[in-house]
This record gives structure tokens, C-alpha cells and sequence, in this order.
């Protein structure tokens, strides 16, 4: 059986945390797709094509991982890809209840779909995108947390947005 697993998220910017989680996800399917959500409501730092360029970058030594974005619901997307599950990643009790509920309305629209959770790396628990933008927007040190790559994008895109 082919078994084809989708990690979606926004992914504004991709952190180690993410890429451990994806990682993992990868050794437990045939092909991974990683999916960047274009319908998002939140101003994004990277516009959805930029992280999609830089989640294939830091991926690229992952051979049966993909990047892509879309749009719409969860389910069609996964369903368009003839994907059987979606992974999930939980880093704190405070996650759960958010991903409880995304993974049983899921379930409702797509009953052959499963949400596997990955429990995130302790190294790396405390992690998010959120948090991540916003020590680098105050100068702090983000190389704990991103890619050098990652990190220096998000140095330069900050910059540009104080000018
Ligand atoms: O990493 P994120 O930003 O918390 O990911 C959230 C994501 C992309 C998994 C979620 O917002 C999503 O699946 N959005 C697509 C629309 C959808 O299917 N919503 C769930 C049913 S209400």
C-alpha cells in the first residue's frame, strides 16, 4: 500500500521544530506532503510561494517529502492527493484542545482520513513561528530556532519592513 501522509500549516517560517516533526513523519509513510495554507487570515512575514521555496530548500535532503500549497478545506486537499492521513505535531497540553477539535471535524468530513500526532522533541517544545518572528523582530537571536537560511530571510525581511 502506498501510504501518502500531509502535514499542513502555515509555516511562517518553517522552524527546526516543524523539520524535526517532518523528519520523523517522513520514516513512517511512502511520501509526505508538506502543505503550505494559502486561505490563511493572519498577515503573514512570507507570502505563501516564499515559504514554499524555503520549506524545499531545508527538505531537500528528504527524498520522498514534497512542498506544496493549497487552498480550501483540509479534507479535499487531502483527498485530492489520494492521502490517508494527516500529521499533526503536539508540543504542549495547550495545543490539544485546538487539535482535538480540527482532528474530530476532520474525521466528520472525511471519515477515512486519520490525524496522527507526533509528540514534538523536547529540544524543541517551547518552539513557533509566532514567538520566532517576534525575537527576531526585537533583534534576538533566532539561530536555536531556524535554519541559518531561515534565518537569514527572516533577518533580512524584518529589516526591510522597518525602513
Ligand atoms: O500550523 P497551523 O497554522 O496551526 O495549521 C492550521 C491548519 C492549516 C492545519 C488548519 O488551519 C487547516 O487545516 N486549515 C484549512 C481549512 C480547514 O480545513 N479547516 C478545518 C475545518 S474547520
Amino acid at each position: 500500500m502506498n501510504r501518502i501522509s500531509i502535514y499542513p500549516g502555515s509555516f511562517d517560517p518553517v522552524t527546526y521544530g516543524h523539520m524535526d516533526i517532518i523528519r520523523r513523519a517522513s520514516s513512517l509513510c511512502d511520501k509526505l506532503i508538506v502543505g503550505v495554507l494559502r486561505n490563511s487570515e493572519k498577515t503573514p512575514l512570507f507570502s505563501v510561494d516564499e515559504r514554499v521555496s524555503m520549506l524545499k530548500e531545508v527538505l531537500k535532503d528528504l527524498d520522498n517529502v514534497e512542498v506544496t500549497s493549497f487552498d480550501g478545506l483540509l479534507v479535499d486537499f487531502v483527498r485530492s492527493n489520494h492521502a490517508n492521513s494527516v500529521i499533526r505535531g503536539l508540543r504542549a497540553v495547550t495545543d490539544f484542545e485546538y487539535e482535538l477539535q480540527l482532528s474530530q471535524l476532520n474525521k466528520v468530513l472525511y471519515p477515512e482520513m486519520e490525524t496522527i500526532f507526533l509528540t514534538t522533541n523536547l529540544k524543541y517544545s517551547y518552539l513557533s513561528s509566532s514567538m520566532t518572528k517576534e525575537i527576531a523582530s526585537y533583534g534576538g537571536d533566532i539561530s536555536e530556532f531556524v535554519s541559518p537560511y531561515v534565518e537569514q530571510l527572516v533577518k533580512e525581511r524584518i529589516k526591510e519592513r522597518k525602513r
